[in-house]
């Protein structure tokens, strides 16, 4: 039976070394950031190699292909897309890092960050990336910014939708009017001659986890947007942005059933690759994870960088807590993507509980949190259970299943389930002792709720899934 495969990545970031790679400026900036700097041509050739010689039938990245739109990184990149085009067939959508939304290009020497940086105006994307793409599409529809969306056939059953929704005419993400009734269009079009739309776009269009992060990642008009495509007929739409691995269900009102898949960034923990293969039965989506790319001569295991990484992130929080640095500890929360302008009085309670706990055991941190009147208890065998653990580790290992949409999944009976809610439960019941309401008290509670879906992974697997058409 024939199949048309597909294989998307997304949030590619390249970044040309020739912009820095080493000094002061240049470690604070890479210590901030969940994906590589430095690394990413290394890990992008590797993943290149690897879908090269993989049984897909296109490579498909779903936008920020560069770190911030700088003209070198694009350059960069773009060879490295022609070398795997003479393998295989290579569409790509742009979005905001593209073109450098928020003017602040980088480069970094020594203790000095400079902005001198020349960058891709959203103009020139249509023509610098008219070979992966455009050119072997039978529709077009140009936005006002420059880059256009496209729809091509791909093998005998799909037509891939590559849409570009960086602007909806109000200065957010989505589409304006004309724009979304030619992609339902596309949509009817497909599914009239017996092929499988699907469609990649950069925004998310459902908040996957919880609101809490990723709702400034979904177009404001996503519920609209979303309930138009499946009651169109599109029933899988691929999206990029947040970093995250996920895979979620929609039901518009009307009834219509739309599943997205939310592919994390190549160039951090955990470097997914989602290949979608599609039969006219059904469509089959299936994740690898990049194993190893060679850095500078070294061939490294890539899944133990990529944590190391991420993790790092997290250190450097705990320790400006440890440190009692109150100021550093608040500029890694925003690094990490916590508003600490939202959370206002509640940074300071945060920075309590981080401080803490930070190097406790969690044996220790059980008995201190089952003290607490107010608090809910751990169970002791649980406690006993991971005692050994410090809560640091067992933050780093909720942060990683929020990257890697649980690949390690803990179900509501396990003893990591049973810790991690009670010290969840703490910031909420101390905000209600204390008579803290309003954004604090929200953020708490939704995050406490979250962490059902971060630590089982929430209904579907984040990495499989079977549609039938
Ligand atoms: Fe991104
Ligand atoms: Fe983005």
């Amino acid at each position: 039976m024939s199949k048309s495969v597909l294989t998307f990545i997304a949030d590619t970031h390249h970044y040309s070394r020739t912009l820095g790679d080493k000094g002061k400026a240049f470690t604070l900036r890479s210590d901030s950031d969940q994906k590589c700097l430095k690394e990413t041509g290394d890990i992008i050739d590797a993943a290149f190699e690897y879908l090269g010689n993989s049984n897909s039938d296109a490579v498909c990245i779903a936008g920020d292909l560069t770190d911030d739109g700088e003209t070198v990184c694009h350059e960069e990149f773009r060879e490295k897309l022609y070398k795997l085009k003479e393998k295989k067939k290579v569409y790509v959508i742009t979005a905001t890092h593209d073109w450098c939304c928020d003017r602040n290009p980088r480069r970094f020497e020594g203790e000095n960050t400079y902005h001198d940086v020349p960058t891709m105006n959203h103009n020139d994307i249509y023509e610098f990336y008219k070979d992966f793409g455009i050119n072997d599409s039978f529709a077009q529809y140009k936005t006002t910014l420059g880059p256009a969306s496209y729809a091509v056939n791909i093998g005998e059953h799909v037509t891939l939708l590559g849409l570009i929704d960086d602007k909806n005419g109000r200065d957010s993400a989505g589409y304006k009017k004309a724009h979304l009734e030619w992609i339902k269009e596309q949509i009817k079009n497909a599914t009239d001659s017996g092929r499988m739309p699907v469609a990649m776009e950069h925004h998310l269009l459902i908040p996957h986890i919880t609101p809490l992060f990723t709702k400034g990642a979904c177009s404001p008009d996503r519920e609209r947007i979303i309930n138009e495509l499946a009651d169109a007929g599109l029933k899988l739409i691929i999206v990029g942005h947040s970093h995250l691995q996920r895979i979620d269900r929609h039901v518009s009102p009307a009834g219509n059933e739309i599943f997205e898949v939310n592919v994390g960034s190549l160039v951090g923990y955990p470097a997914p690759m989602v290949t979608v293969s599609v039969d006219d039965k059904k469509i089959e989506i299936t994740t690898d994870y990049l194993k190893e790319f060679t850095f500078d001569g070294e061939t490294l295991d890539a899944q133990k960088y990529l944590k190391n990484h991420s993790r790092n992130l997290l250190s450097v929080l705990f320790n400006a807590a440890a440190q009692n640095d109150k100021k550093l500890f608040a500029q890694r929360l925003d690094a990490l993507g916590v508003s600490t302008e939202k959370l206002g009085i509640a940074v300071a309670l945060l920075f309590f509980i981080f401080r803490k706990f930070s190097r406790m055991s969690v044996i220790k941190a059980g008995k201190f949190i089952n003290k607490m009147p107010f608090a809910k208890k751990i169970p002791q065998n649980s406690i006993d259970a991971l005692g050994d653990f410090t809560v640091q580790q067992i933050a780093e290992k909720v942060w990683l299943n929020i990257l890697d949409g649980a690949r390690e999944q803990y179900g509501e009976n396990s003893d990591m389930y049973k810790v991690v809610a009670g010290v969840f439960s703490v910031p909420v019941a101390i905000c209600k002792k204390l008579g803290i309401d309003g954004n604090p008290l929200e953020i708490f509670t939704e995050c406490e709720r979250a962490i059902d879906e971060i630590l089982t992974g929430g209904v579907l697997s984040n990495a499989e899934l079977i549609i039938e058409r």
